[in-house]
């Protein structure tokens, strides 16, 4: 692999006593899509979570270990926890829109952030995400309408679009498609792959087909250890783990 963007070490999650990830260490790869696999409760979301930080809001959640995102320690004291997910966006499993208008949705981050000189230069960075999100020709004619008018396929693109505006290096998605029909899947699975060479995007996803066709890399986590990542290839024909082949062929999860 070509350099790693994201870089854990030795990192362990509690929530108050309970360890819920235990010294799990990983590079993330630019321009790949890295799939988190597991059985239900195994740490996937958790570890996620550390990876822009979203542990800081859950109370009683403390990150242990070492996280750097392009050599930087995102847990250190010069890193600003809301830039950082600027940086490290995230998708989760239940499309959320804000209530405010599909453009003001879009609009709402490179606000926030001074991104846009102007009405011009706004339009045109909401226009752009919601391109790359595959989502502008169906909303082109109707910004003003509310983001929650939109189907869920829709809604689940208008937060991809919304984590794209700002410009971000990585992408988390947490069960992006676990709510969606296949139809409105598929669209998201095409879109992953379209945005792969841009970012580096990190997915958790309970579907084995869904992990097999769009990650080029599988961490498989059971009871809060990374157990085996590799080349997704190799973790779906040839595991290296007992308890990997397990939960691939269906025997727990
Ligand atoms: N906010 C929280 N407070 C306390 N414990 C939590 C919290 N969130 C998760 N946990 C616990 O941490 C462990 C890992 O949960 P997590 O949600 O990361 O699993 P997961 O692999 O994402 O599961 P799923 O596939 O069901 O989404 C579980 O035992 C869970 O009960
Ligand atoms: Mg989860």
């Amino acid at each position: 692999m070509t350099k790693a963007k994201l870089t854990a070490r030795n990192v362990d999650v509690f929530y108050g006593e309970k360890k819920a990830i235990d010294d799990v260490s990983i590079d993330i790869g630019n321009g790949v899509v890295t799939a988190f696999i597991g059985p239900s409760g195994c740490g996937k979301s958790t570890f996620l979570r550390t990876l822009n930080r979203m542990n800081d809001t859950i109370a009683g959640a403390r990150v242990t270990g070492q996280i750097l995102l392009d050599g930087e320690d995102i847990y250190g004291k010069e890193m600003d926890p809301v830039a950082l997910r600027a940086r490290v966006g995230m998708v989760f499993q239940k499309p959320n829109p804000f209530p405010k208008s599909i453009y003001e949705n879009v609009a709402y981050g490179p606000r926030i952030h001074g991104l846009a000189q102007g009405k011009a230069d706004m339009d045109a960075i909401v226009e752009k995400a919601l391109t790359r999100a595959g989502l502008w020709p169906e909303v082109k004619d109707r910004l003003t309408d509310a983001g929650t008018a939109l189907s869920g396929g829709q809604q689940q693109r208008l937060c991809i679009a919304r984590a794209i505006a700002v410009s971000p290096e990585v992408i988390l998605m947490d069960e992006p498609c676990s709510a969606l029909d296949p139809i409105a899947t598929a669209r998201i699975e095409e879109l992953i792959e379209e945005l792969k060479d841009r970012y580096a995007i990190v997915i958790v996803t309970h579907s084995m087909q869904q992990a097999a066709r769009v990650s080029q890399r599988t961490a498989f986590f059971h009871l809060g250890k990374m157990v085996e990542y590799g080349e997704t290839s190799q973790i779906f024909t040839n595991p290296r783990e007992v308890r990997t082949k397990d939960y691939i062929t269906g025997r727990y999860g």
